[in-house]
């Protein structure tokens, strides 16, 4: 180690290889699909705890890792989160959305009923820490809190998806009950509850979901 440098470890792939792994990663994400119909059976916590160590080695903002992840299988708990949202969900869904909103949200059959709250076997809630640093308990600002954690939360996503398991980002709005329920102080900010486990048994998705831009549609090349 040199004027706090380390070799950078680099594991370099064949040209061929390369672009593999690149179709077969696009062909494994391009299944991902947001589920919203789970099954009660049990997933192993180490599975989650992986998941949070891949969504923890995402990159940041001056490395200070502006995140917590509140793991939760407790049926009390997810009681609390269920009724908590479900009521921030009524208003929603009632008007407080506006109209335009609640358009878009229509093809996806969404409404204020939310058991997987309850069904689903981990809720992991993801806190951004507005203070902290690059060690636990820094009290430094944090920089780019939002992009850091949207990055942290695909690796999440991604991580979760890798070994098997389903997903629902869901936000209800607003979500500040869960730091209450979390128990986690004022100055982070409740960022997504991602909802884990395995599908229902003949679960669907909305056919919406399906669309997806084209590489011309999303890129451009110069
Ligand atoms: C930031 C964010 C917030 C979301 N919030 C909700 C939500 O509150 N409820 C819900 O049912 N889906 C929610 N979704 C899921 C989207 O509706 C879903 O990703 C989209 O319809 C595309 O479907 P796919 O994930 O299967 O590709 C959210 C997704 C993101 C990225």
């Amino acid at each position: 180690m040199t004027d706090g440098h380390v070799p950078l470890k680099f594991n370099e792939l064949p040209p061929e290889e390369m672009l593999a792994r690149a179709h077969q990663m696009y062909e494994r994400m391009a299944t991902r699909r947001t589920v919203r119909d789970f099954s009660d059976r049990p997933v192993a916590r180490e599975i989650i705890e992986q998941a949070i160590l891949t969504a923890g080695s995402a990159p940041s903002g001056a490395n200070h890792q502006p995140w917590h992840f509140a793991a939760i299988q407790s049926p009390d708990i997810k009681l609390q989160i269920r009724e908590a949202a479900e009521e921030e969900e009524r208003a929603f869904y009632d008007g407080r959305a506006g109209a335009e909103w609640l358009d878009a949200l229509k093809p996806l059959g969404t409404d204020d009923h939310k058991p997987f709250l309850e069904t689903a076997p981990w809720l992991i809630a993801m806190f951004a820490q507005r203070r902290g640093g690059v060690h636990a308990g820094d009290t430094r600002k944090n920089y780019y809190i939002n992009e850091s954690c949207g990055i942290a939360a695909g690796f999440l996503i991604a991580a979760l998806h890798e070994a098997g398991l389903a997903t629902l980002t869901h936000t209800p709005k607003p979500m500040n009950f869960l730091n209450d329920i979390c128990a986690r102080p004022d100055e982070e900010k409740p960022f997504l509850l991602i909802v884990v486990g395995y599908p229902a048994p003949g679960a669907q998705v909305p056919e919406h979901a399906l669309i997806k831009k084209s590489l011309e549609d999303i890129s451009s090349w110069f």
